[in-house]
């Protein structure tokens, strides 16, 4: 944050303080607090007993089983932020004040990072695959977390988790430790938990969306059978996800939101069916043996083995048919070729010409391309954890453009386009196109119909001047508008998006 923001920094974040600490303290005198969904107003002399303890999850000691109504959980994710290493911080100075009144507390000299459910490499400093063990650490510490949980859980109790947009791997870890724990995932909400800012003027791609999950133990969900084919609930899982794809993004949940969103359905779908196995084995993917090597250990490699990252990707590839769809494909009827919809999809779900590598590389799967050889070096380039893509011009300028014919991807028949148009002119463009004989082909109109639905808008529409790599971007729109209007009015439909820009235009 900016803590000198008038009314948004820390005058900001101190009256939200106050205001929790007042909320808090009306909940346990129901007689102050304004009734609500959570308060029943009882005697209002008497404040309901709270007990507050600290310490680890996995380590309930003071809860006997099967007694708790409800847990309620923001669990930490991976290695997205190393609390007790930044508590250190404040431990020190809490210690000499609210440590006066608690001192049983802050008997440390500093905060335990041993028993923090962490991805933190620091723990293993010194041995070989520091980040794996960290990972395997983690899993297996969530997985005690959860575990636990289910012991205190009575068996129509209910446990309910926020998932975050970030670090996305720790879904894997996280939901299987849940599940394996002995709870099914009964309903999921996507809530909007970030301010919606603007998404094309900032350069980097971000979530909007925390996903809650609702999970229940199993015992108390009837149906449960022996181990089910992945074969079997593949398709169950996808038809999930198409029931709810709709209600999400008609209720202003976009972008990679969308994917996050659709999660949900599919891991209720999936821990509904657990235990599961492949019926027919799959050979190791490629893409995930390398990304395995970073995160979690090397593990013998079971070709029949299901988890719920099987889900996950199920999930992916349903939303992704369904925005293509969205975007046009469906009236085209023709399927867009994998490197241009890998294209078209990271433009629509990140907004943005750099986004994390791993997103990039779970969309690459739902897509059918090899992010490391068909896409770096062709499309983008890798600049430390993100994917970065490339305008026309970059293309060119890497000598990545491919064949302007469009045999390769339709998209290097556009970027040929666009880059003509920007360096020469658009009369050029036109002309090399119809020599080609892509004015009049389906497959070209189609490609060009979306990549207008996703890229940046330019100024010739918007009046509006956008910077670095998204003005790079936005100077293919233009071409490729300006090249549209010029040559395939009435055969390309005008950009859905272009309606926002009306009156700017
Ligand atoms: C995503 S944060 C929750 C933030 C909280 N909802 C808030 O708004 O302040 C995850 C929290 O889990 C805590 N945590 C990490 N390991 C834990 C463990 N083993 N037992 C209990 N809590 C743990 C972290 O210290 C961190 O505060």
């Amino acid at each position: 944050m900016a803590p000198l923001v008038a009314g948004l920094g820390y005058d900001w974040v101190i009256g939200q303080v106050g205001k929790c600490i007042e909320e808090l303290v009306a909940l346990v005198h129901p007689g102050t607090a304004v009734a609500g969904l959570l308060l029943r107003p009882t005697s209002p002399a008497v404040p309901t007993p709270v007990t507050i303890t600290c310490g680890s999850g996995d380590a309930l000691d003071h809860i006997s089983e099967a007694s708790v109504d409800a847990v309620v959980m923001d669990p930490p994710y991976y290695d997205n932020v190393m609390y007790a290493e930044l508590s250190d911080f404040f431990y020190v100075w809490l210690k000499r004040t609210a440590g006066q009144v608690v001192p049983e507390l802050f008997t440390r000299r500093l905060t335990d990072k041993e028993n923090e459910a962490v991805a933190n490499p620091a723990k293993f400093a010194g041995q070989r695959g520091a980040k794996a063990l960290a990972g395997r650490d983690y899993q297996e510490r969530m997985a005690r977390i959860f575990a636990e949980c289910r012991r205190v859980l009575k068996p129509n109790g209910i446990m309910t988790l926020m998932f975050t947009h970030k670090a996305t791997g720790a879904w894997d870890a996280l939901t299987k430790g849940l599940i394996e724990a002995g709870f099914i995932i009964t309903a999921s909400w996507p809530v909007n938990t970030e301010a919606e800012g603007s998404l094309h003027i900032k350069n980097k791609s971000a979530a909007n969306s925390t996903i809650f999950l609702a999970c229940r133990p199993r015992d108390a969900a009837a149906g449960q059978g022996g181990t089910s084919y992945w074969e079997d609930v593949e398709p169950l899982v996808a038809a999930a996800v198409r029931r709810r794809v709709a209600e999400f993004q008609n209720s202003g949940i976009g972008g990679v939101d969308l994917y996050l969103a659709s999660f949900g359905p599919a891991l209720e779908e999936f821990s509904r069916h657990w235990p599961l196995r492949r019926g027919t084995p799959r050979a190791k993917p490629e893409a995930q043996r390398r990304q395995r090597q970073t995160t979690l250990l090397q593990e013998e490699y079971d070709p029949y083995a299901v988890t719920p990252e099987d889900a996950l990707d199920a999930a992916r590839r349903e939303v992704k048919r369904w925005r293509l769809d969205q975007l046009g494909q469906k009236q085209a009827k023709g399927e867009l070729d994998p490197l241009t919809s890998f294209f078209v999809l990271a433009w629509d779900s990140f907004r943005a010409p750099v986004f994390p590598y791993d997103e990039a590389l779970r969309l690459a799967r739902a897509v059918g391309v090899d992010l490391d050889t068909q896409v770096v070096g062709v499309l983008g380039e890798k600049a430390g954890s993100d994917l970065c893509l490339w305008d026309s011009a970059r293309r060119a300028a890497k000598s990545a453009l491919g064949a302007p014919d469009g045999s390769r991807a339709m998209l290097d028949a556009l970027h040929h386009a666009a880059h003509a148009a920007r360096i020469k002119t658009l009369a050029a463009a036109k002309e090399e196109l119809d020599t080609r004989g892509l004015l009049a082909e389906p497959a070209f109109r189609q490609a060009l119909q979306l990549v207008l639905e996703v890229l940046p808008v330019g100024r010739d529409f918007s009046g509006v001047a956008l910077d670095g790599d998204l003005a790079a971007a936005s100077g293919d729109f233009d071409a490729l508008e300006n090249l549209r209007r010029l040559a395939l009015v009435g055969q390309v439909p005008e950009p859905k998006q272009l309606a926002l820009w009306a009156d700017a235009a």
